[in-house]
């Protein structure tokens, strides 16, 4: 636990993240009491938006109290004077610095804050947003810039999945119930889905999505994120060090071997760029080439403007023996677990049993058990704040697992093909289907 003073600073603290997500999720550990060395959040901006105030103040109002904005332009050397003065006031306490402005100011403000804080022997630490580089080169580019200034013990690189309970509950239920690691390997398991479709499309964001697209947006972070901690073999300790080697030899030996982009219809006009080959939608078959997946193929699926949110992972076991198929005279269903994150955080274990109504020998009816995973928290933001003030960084990206996760994508950042059409609300496209149907499987949806 954290006893230590501390101010955090956050750079863009006017912005959509830092009103939507960092203040709420801030206010709400400050009214749990988790907050009590806070001394003061500095919200850093070039202008005060007029709203700022009543919405952290709206939040908790002696929350709102420790909040103070301060003018500031990143990239003109004059603010970091004025920081430096108001940093004086503030000797022996731990600084946090979050950069939650656009990615293209990431290396002027770690280079500028970083000359300034040689100036000061304060405890500080430094937490950088997503996306973390455009792809391997801008990545270990930024990963050296940072090591010039700061140790890795003070970087925090942020992929919020990681802060959701239900991706934590993956690591519970594997590795501490062994009934189910037992059965975690290429021996019962059949394939693995990850799935994260939105209902939304871009939205005001259209500018910076199309330079981004859905691999930079979501596969490679979030999706391969909850990859690794799928196909992670378990660490020797629950330390934070040992949880990220592991996540850091899965991602090594992880590779994609097709992958297939679709833009939704409408897209290219809405961002105002006609000729956009930008992907909105994807699905890729990965593999992890080790001992314990050898065989078993990991299909990715995320996309925007469909018809309903779901995020989650299945885990689908192999059929059962033929023997018993003949015996049943039936084909009983694979057995799943899947993990859901939205729209509800929930566990479903889906089994077959003899009907109510059945005799002995009945064909069995697919039956499942639910778990809805309670939590102290409701916004993934307030999980991740909690572990930045205290120092644990197991839920945050370590530098070599930042190029790791690069390293698998890298081959894909240039598409060679542009991206096929689908509709706006479609409930997952058809290509999507066929992508995996080919392979005689289907979706659970
Ligand atoms: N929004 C999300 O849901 C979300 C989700 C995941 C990750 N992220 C990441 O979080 C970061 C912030 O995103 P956002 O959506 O909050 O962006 P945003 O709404 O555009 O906000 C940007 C913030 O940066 C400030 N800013 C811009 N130029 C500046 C400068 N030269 N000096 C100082 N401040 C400056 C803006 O205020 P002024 O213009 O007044 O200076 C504003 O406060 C990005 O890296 C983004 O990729 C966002």
């Amino acid at each position: 636990m954290n006893k230590k003073t501390f101010s955090l600073f956050i750079f863009g603290g006017t912005g959509d993240l830092a009103k939507r997500k960092l203040f709420p999720s801030l206010a709400r550990l400050y009214q749990k009491g988790y907050l009590g060395e806070l001394h003061k959040v500095y919200s850093l901006a070039r202008s005060k938006r007029e709203d700022w105030e009543r919405v952290v103040c709206q939040l908790d109002e002696n929350f709102g109290k420790l909040c103070n904005f301060v003018p500031f332009d990143v990239t003109d050397p004059k603010s970091y004077v004025e920081l430096g003065k108001l940093l004086e006031e503030l000797k022996g306490q731990e600084l946090i610095f979050f950069l939650s402005i656009s990615p293209y100011l990431f290396e002027d403000t770690i280079r500028n804050l970083g000359k300034l804080l040689r100036n000061y022997t304060n405890p500080r630490k430094i937490v950088v947003e997503k996306p973390f580089g455009f792809d391997l080169h801008s990545a270990q580019k930024l990963n050296d810039l940072l090591y010039r200034y700061f140790i890795e013990e003070e970087i925090y690189r942020i992929d919020h999945y990681l802060g959701k309970d239900t991706v934590q509950n993956i690591f519970s239920l594997r590795f501490s119930n062994i009934i189910f690691e037992g059965i975690w390997n290429k021996n019962f398991i059949d394939h693995v889905q990850i799935v994260a479709l939105e209902k939304v499309g871009v939205e005001g964001r259209g500018e910076f999505y199309d330079k981004v697209g859905a691999i930079r947006d979501m596969l490679q972070n979030h999706m391969l994120q909850m990859l690794s901690f799928t196909a992670m073999e378990p660490p020797a300790q629950m330390s934070e060090k040992f949880i990220r080697d592991e996540k850091v030899k899965v991602l090594r030996n992880t590779r994609i071997e097709r992958l297939l982009r679709g833009q939704y219809e409408g897209y290219a006009k809405e961002v105002g760029r006609e000729s956009s080959t930008t992907e909105t939608f994807l699905c890729a078959e990965v593999w992890v080439d080790n001992f314990r997946w050898k065989g078993v193929p990991f299909y990715i699926m995320t996309g925007k403007a469909l018809e309903d949110k779901l995020t989650q992972i299945t885990v689908v076991f192999k059929e059962v023996p033929h023997s018993f198929t003949r015996l049943l005279d039936c084909q009983p269903l694979q057995n799943r677990i899947s993990f859901q994150m939205a729209p509800q955080s929930k566990l479903t274990i889906t089994f077959e049993l003899r009907p109510p109504s059945g005799r002995f020998m009945s064909c069995p009816v697919e039956t499942s058990m639910e778990y809805l995973f309670p939590s102290e928290f409701e916004e993934a933001y307030e999980v991740l704040l909690l572990d930045l003030i205290e120092g644990d960084q197991s839920l945050f990206i370590r530098g070599d697992e930042i190029e790791a996760l690069w390293e698998v994508v890298q081959p894909f950042l240039k598409a060679e093909e542009d991206p096929f059409l689908y509709s706006r609300g479609v409930k997952v496209p058809q290509e999507a289907l066929e992508f995996i149907q080919a392979e005689g499987r289907a979706w659970f949806l």
